[in-house]
C-alpha cells in the first residue's frame, strides 16, 4: 500500500495556509474527523446532548473497537478518557506501591509521569532508579535485567520521548518484564499513528496515549490499554457511579472491563472524532505511515546536519518522527518564531519536559519539528531553507 498524497493533502485543510511540522504537538485533523465531530455537535444543539448520544450509541460503542483494533487489543481492554496523562495516571496510581519498592523508568520519561513516581515515593518510600542507556542514548534492555530482583513492582517506560526521535526498545522491555512477572506500563503517546503499535508484540501490561499527535485526533482525547488478566487487580484511584456502578447502599461494584478508569460524562463529539481518526489511519495503513515518516525525518536531518553548527539533537540508530535542534546565537523560542514568519509550524521543547535527559545532556530549550506523512519534501525544504537563512544572519 502506497500513501495518496494528493488526496490525503486534499482531505488536510490545513496544508493550505501553513506548513505544518508541529504534529508531535497536535497533528492537522483531516476532513472526516472535522466532519463527524462538527455534525455531532449540531445534532447535540438540534435535539439535545442525551439524545444525540442514544442516537448515535452504536458509533459511540464503535470507537472501542477502533482503538483496540489500532493496537491489537480487546474492546474491553480499552478505556477512553480526555488526555494521554489520565490514562497514564489512572494505571500507575492503580498500582499498589509501598516503602522499599522499586520503579524502573527511562532516562526520558516525560515529566508528567516522572512528577507522578516523584508523588507516589514521597507518600509511600517507593524509589524511582533510571535504567540506564547504551552507547546510542537507547534504553540499554540488558542492563535493565541485570536491574531486576524481587523489590521491582514496576517497569514504566516512554517509547518515543517528547523531546527527539529517540525510539527505546520497548518490546524488549515487555519480554523482560513477563519473564520476571512484573507490571510493565508504556507511554505510547508519541507513537501512536506513527508506527505499528501491537500490545501482544510490546509485552506492556498497561499503555496510555493521546488522540491529537500522529493519530491526528482532536485535542481532549487519550486512551488507557489494561491487559484483561490484570484488570480485576487494579482498582483505579478515583471511581465514579460509572466505573463502579453503586449496587447497594454500602457496595459499589467496579465494572469488569477497562472502563472502570472512566467517568460518566465525556465530550462525545471528540470521542465520535477520535474513531474516525483511528480508522482513517489504518485506511492508510500504518506501515505506509511508518515508512514515510522516517523517510521525511531522515530528509529533515540531513538537511538541517548540513547547515554549518545547526545540531541536531535526536538519539538512537533509528529515530522516529521527531527531530530536535539548536541553531547557534537564536534561542529555541526565536527560531520558532522565525519559522512563524515563514509559515512553518513548529514547537520548543524545553528541559522540563525531560528533566533528567536535558541534564545529563546540557540540553538547552531545542527546536522541535515533527513531520507526518501528509507533509511533502517540498515543505522539508522550506524549513532547511528557513533555518538556513536564520543561520546566515549570524
Ligand atoms: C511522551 C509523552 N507522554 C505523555 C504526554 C502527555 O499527553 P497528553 O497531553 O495527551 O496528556 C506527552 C505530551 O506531549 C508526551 O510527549
Amino acid at each position: 500500500m502506497s500513501i495518496d498524497l494528493e488526496r490525503l493533502r486534499a482531505e488536510t485543510p490545513g496544508v493550505v495556509s501553513r506548513v505544518h511540522l508541529n504534529n508531535a504537538g497536535a497533528g492537522l485533523m483531516p476532513l472526516p474527523v472535522l466532519q463527524v465531530m462538527t455534525d455531532y455537535l449540531r445534532r447535540e444543539a438540534e435535539i439535545g446532548g442525551y439524545e444525540a448520544a442514544a442516537e448515535a450509541a452504536p458509533r459511540l460503542d464503535g470507537v472501542y473497537d477502533s482503538v483496540a483494533g489500532l493496537i491489537g487489543a480487546a474492546r474491553d481492554e480499552i478505556a477512553l478518557t480526555e488526555n494521554a496523562t489520565v490514562a497514564w495516571q489512572m494505571a500507575f496510581y492503580a498500582l499498589p506501591l509501598r516503602a522499599g519498592d522499586r520503579i524502573l523508568t527511562a532516562r526520558a520519561e516525560y515529566a508528567a509521569n516522572y512528577v507522578a513516581f516523584l508523588q507516589v515515593a514521597k507518600r509511600t518510600g517507593a524509589v524511582i532508579e533510571i535504567i540506564p542507556d547504551d552507547a546510542n542514548g537507547v534504553l540499554d534492555a540488558e542492563a535493565l535485567e541485570r536491574m531486576l530482583d524481587e523489590r521491582v513492582r514496576l517497569i514504566a517506560i516512554t517509547w518515543v520521548p517528547t523531546n527527539g526521535g529517540l525510539v527505546n526498545p520497548a518490546a524488549d522491555v515487555g519480554r523482560i518484564a513477563r519473564a520476571h512477572g512484573i507490571p510493565y506500563l508504556l507511554d505510547a503517546c508519541q507513537a501512536v499513528g506513527q508506527m505499528p503499535v501491537d500490545v501482544a508484540a510490546l509485552g506492556c501490561d498497561m499503555l496510555s496515549a493521546t488522540g491529537r499527535k500522529f493519530l491526528r485526533g482532536p485535542r481532549g482525547t487519550g486512551f488507557l490499554y489494561v491487559r484483561r488478566e490484570l484488570l480485576g487487580k487494579l482498582e483505579p484511584p478515583m471511581i465514579d457511579h460509572f466505573g463502579a456502578p453503586w449496587v447497594a447502599p454500602d457496595r459499589y461494584q467496579l465494572r469488569p472491563d477497562a472502563r472502570r478508569f472512566e467517568t460518566w460524562e465525556n465530550n462525545y463529539a471528540a470521542r465520535l472524532g477520535l474513531g474516525v481518526a483511528v480508522d482513517y489511519a489504518q485506511a492508510i495503513g500504518i506501515e505506509p505511515i511508518a515508512a514515510r515518516c522516517r523517510t521525511l525525518a531522515g530528509l529533515l536531518r540531513t538537511g538541517l546536519g548540513q547547515i554549518p553548527d545547526v545540531t541536531v539533537h535526536d538519539l538512537g540508530p533509528h529515530p522516529a518522527a521527531i527531530v530536535t535542534f539548536s541553531v547557534p546565537g537564536f534561542g529555541a523560542d526565536a527560531v520558532k518564531t522565525h519559522l512563524a514568519g515563514a509559515g512553518i509550524n513548529v514547537s520548543t521543547s524545553d528541559p522540563a519536559s525531560t528533566l533528567l535527559d536535558a541534564k545529563r545532556r546540557a540540553l538547552p530549550s531545542i527546536v522541535r519539528a515533527s513531520p507526518h506523512y501528509y507533509n511533502t519534501e517540498d515543505e522539508i525544504d522550506r524549513l532547511t531553507t528557513a533555518v538556513r537563512k536564520l543561520r546566515d544572519r549570524q
